[in-house]
């Protein structure tokens, strides 16, 4: 590496490691909304302040946040409004009806219901599986709901945004994700194409159009924060990205999850 390269790579890293050119702040108005749906969930402004640091100059962060508060009512939300019974249609055709082998990283699992929905099938075949997501508090129950299910599982909380390099798998898994991730999405993207071997799968699954919708389970406080943490993208644009970074379309498909919006998946290839 040059020397000029590398003191740009040493100034876009902060004190505390992260890779600053991935990150973003929220606005003042982005952190007013923040302030309001925190205050309507009852947090008490010393908890506040700790959340807006915690969040400091990265947007990714509030994602966290935001699915701290939502992963006590997650699995029976995505239960009532159709979108675990899309996921399980999407992961049938596109999992479970392929030829897989060697290793699978899903890399934000969430509770681990997609690996759940597959356990069996990942079991026969002796799949290596890791279960990825950087928030403790989703990946917490995924371990317990994993537990006993799927036998050769390793957790880990990277953020997609820094996936280390070096490790490879046949198969990546990215399901419901990419709308929690800001934009621009090219970082994320990026790293997990690299992480994809090469003659290996990425399976990507996301909704579309993408919207909050309504249960008993999720409160209007979680659900703004939703709002403002989530950033759509639209099934053409992330195909154009998969692209760019290296990967060929393999096929589609879409599965209904209400009336108003579909599951899209997507098979990509890494070819050598
Ligand atoms: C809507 S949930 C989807 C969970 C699961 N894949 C599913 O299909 O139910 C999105 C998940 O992505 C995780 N996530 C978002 N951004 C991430 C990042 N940069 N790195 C790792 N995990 C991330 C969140 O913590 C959350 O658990």
């Amino acid at each position: 590496m040059s020397r000029a390269k590398e003191r740009r790579t040493v100034r876009e890293r902060d004190h505390t490691g992260t890779d600053t050119s991935l990150t973003k702040a929220l606005t003042p108005t982005q952190m007013k909304r923040l302030e309001k749906a925190l205050r309507r969930m009852g947090e008490e402004e010393e908890k506040i302040m700790t959340i807006k640091t915690e969040i400091g100059s990265d947007i990714a962060q509030l994602t966290r946040i935001c699915f701290r508060f939502f992963a006590p009512v997650y699995d029976r939300h995505m239960e009532k409004t159709g979108h675990y019974r899309a996921l399980r249609e999407a992961l049938d055709a596109f999992i479970i009806k392929r030829q897989i082998a060697g290793s699978l990283l899903d890399v934000s699992c969430g509770t681990g219901e997609a690996l759940l929905h597959v356990s069996d099938f990942l079991n026969s075949l002796k799949i290596d599986v890791t279960a990825n997501d950087f928030t403790p508090e989703m990946l917490d129950i995924a371990k317990l709901k994993l537990a006993g299910f799927l036998r050769n599982v390793t957790f880990t909380s990277s953020d997609i945004r820094t996936l280390p390099s070096e490790v490879q798998y046949e198969t990546v898994l990215c399901s419901y994700s990419m709308h929690d991730m800001p934009s621009p999405k090219d970082g994320p993207i990026q790293r997990m194409v690299a992480a994809v071997k090469l003659g290996g799968r990425l399976v990507s699954i996301e909704e579309w159009p993408c919207a909050v919708t309504n249960s008993e389970h999720l409160t209007t406080a979680v659900q703004s924060l939703l709002r403002l943490s989530e950033t759509p993208i639209e099934r053409t644009m992330l195909r154009a990205l998969y692209e760019k970074y290296g990967l060929e379309h393999v096929e589609d498909g879409s599965f209904k999850i209400d009336d108003n919006h579909f599951l899209y998946g997507t098979v990509y290839g890494k070819k050598g």
